[in-house]
């Protein structure tokens, strides 16, 4: 599709993001085996889910191999989930490495996410039709979706359809779920005698999918730098006027991974993280305490102005919503409706009247199609303000104004164009996944690890996705996932921070990091906090 392009992104299509050294010339690439893997947890299980692919080992790539011999690979693509900046270069580096290994090599993008498989809708991408994607954001090239595909029927069209577009490899770019996916559909493949690899890549903007040589997912680098950047100017606009509260809400699910690196980046008065709530099990009452406190004590020292993150997981680890949530949920299976808030526990019917209206209208209303609340469209940063405000009316001393605002960051930060960063993992990513096409490996993820350091010094490598997975119990039934990586409160991103918060809190001590920088590379190929600060560690 043609569109009227911007100056900056006629100038970023022509960008080519520095591949590292041993990408970028594939004549001479070749693979070492390391030692054979298990499972995350559980291993029988997974085992006995994934008798063909279970337990083969980690890959490691070198350039020195002897002379590569390739032939013509026939390979679709799909998108899965929600987008990641750096997903147009994850096809253009696959497309671009395809046709380095082999120019009559083919590509075809599946539409709309796994659905495009199964409904057979694609279509071939070819040089021209990538040039104006590459190293831009969103999705837009094939779409994309959360659909699963689950069914046995659903497999068998999956099948049909690889044969008929007789694909020598499927390369998946998705979340925690979709590569779970790419384990369970290789699995199928080889049961049924197929010979197509699957391979996944590893997208999201939540950080959250993690592993030992899996360092951090594509897209979590630009939204957490064009967060940081809205941030900044919050901040500075605050210091300016002197005269608003800023309560942030941030994307990220249950994890708190881009709520930590932006409070790395910016600096704010307060930054909740969801997975230290959990560990010190604290009350809504005792959060709220803990903001009126800074409020408090900053208006002592006449600043009535600040900036406050809170990710979006937060009240997921509340034990008093939760439980709400639990009661409401069973009281609205029922069938019970109107009235249902009278008929809860007189315990969470006292909490619930303590919620502002817009919040309870949610716990009420806004239900996904199973049911659920839905967790990520809960105003939490509403329901911080309504509670600090009424915290502080009950404290005699406060004599500062609390003016709000509130703000949700999460899709302004999904589709941006991708930093420099996220432009050379991507395609070096893409490179990975062709040559393990090449390779004949499947069920396996493209990685490239060492990020923390120079572009050229990054090294690739794969992984079985089986190494990553555990059983996962839920609703009463179980099924090999791959489980979340939450922040660890013993690494040294959240170390740092703990570290630092105190002063943060009193102090103006913002940071401005200013937009993602599309210039000389000392600016423009910093990785984010969480990596450079793992590599200190
Ligand atoms: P993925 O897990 O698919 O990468 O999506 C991440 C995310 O952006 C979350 O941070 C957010 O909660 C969710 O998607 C929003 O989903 P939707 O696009 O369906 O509103």
């Amino acid at each position: 599709m043609k569109w009227i392009k911007t100056p900056l992104e006629s100038e970023r299509i022509k960008y080519i993001p520095p591949l590292p050294d041993l990408l970028s010339d594939l004549s001479h690439i070749a693979l070492s085996e390391g030692a054979k893997t298990t499972a995350k947890d559980d291993a029988e299980q997974i085992a006995a889910h994934f008798p063909h692919s279970y337990g083969r080992p980690v890959l490691r790539f070198t350039n020195e191999g002897g002379k590569v011999e390739a032939a013509p690979l026939r390979v679709g693509v799909m998108f899965s989930g929600g987008q990641a900046p750096g997903g147009h270069n994850v096809i253009t580096g696959l497309f671009d490495a395809l046709k380095k290994l082999h120019s009559e090599s083919v590509l075809y993008g599946f539409l709309r996410g796994p659905i495009g498989i199964v409904e057979n809708e694609y279509i071939e991408l070819t040089d021209e039709l990538l040039a104006d994607y590459r190293n831009t954001g969103g999705f837009d090239l094939l779409g994309s979706g959360r659909t699963k595909i689950k069914t046995g029927e659903q497999m068998g069209y999956t099948l049909k359809v690889i044969e008929e577009l007789k694909l020598d490899g499927l390369v998946i770019i998705g979340g925690e779920g979709s590569n779970a996916y790419v384990a369970v559909l290789s699995e199928y493949l080889l049961s049924k005698g197929c010979k197509t690899r699957v391979v996944g890549v590893p997208k999201t903007i939540d950080g959250d999918l993690r592993a030992d040589l899996l360092e951090i997912s594509f897209g979590f680098d630009t939204a957490c730098k064009i967060y940081a950047e809205l941030i900044g100017n919050i901040a500075r606009d605050a210091l300016s006027s002197k005269k608003y509260y800023h309560f942030i809400k941030l994307m990220g699910r249950s994890s708190s991974h881009i709520t930590l690196e932006c409070a790395l980046q910016a600096h704010p008065n307060i930054a909740l993280i969801c997975e230290e709530v959990a560990a010190q099990k604290k009350t809504l009452e005792q959060i709220v305490d803990e903001i009126a406190d800074v409020v408090y004590a900053r208006a002592e020292e006449g600043k009535d102005y600040g900036v406050v993150l809170a990710p979006e997981g937060l009240i997921e680890f509340i034990p008093q919503i939760t439980e709400l949530i639990e009661e409401l949920d069973t009281l609205l299976a029922k069938g019970k409706n109107g009235d249902v808030a009278q008929k809860l526990s007189p315990e969470n019917r006292a909490f619930f009247a303590l919620l502002p209206i817009q919040v309870q209208q949610q716990l009420l209303l806004d239900r996904d199609v199973h049911g659920s609340v839905k967790l990520s469209h809960i105003a939490t940063e509403q329901l911080l303000i309504h509670m600090v405000r009424e915290n502080l009316k009950r404290r005699e001393g406060f004599k500062g104004n609390f003016t709000t605002l509130s703000h949700f960051f999460g899709y302004e930060g999904r589709s941006g164009f991708p930093s420099n960063f996220d432009a050379s993992y991507c395609s070096a990513l893409g490179h990975v996944a062709a040559l393990l096409v090449h390779f004949g490996c499947t069920g396996y993820m493209a990685l490239c690890h060492n990020l923390p350091y120079p572009i050229e010094e990054w090294q690739a490598a794969a992984i079985p996705i089986t190494m990553l997975m555990a059983m996962e119990r839920k609703g009463g039934t179980e099924r090999p996932a791959i489980p979340k990586t939450v922040v660890d409160l013993d690494d040294e991103p959240f170390i740092y921070f703990a570290y630092q918060r105190e002063k943060w809190a009193l102090g103006d001590e913002y940071r401005y990091p200013g937009p993602i920088q599309f210039g000389p590379s000392r600016l423009t190929e910093q990785p984010t906090f969480t990596l450079l600060l793992k590599r200190r560690g």
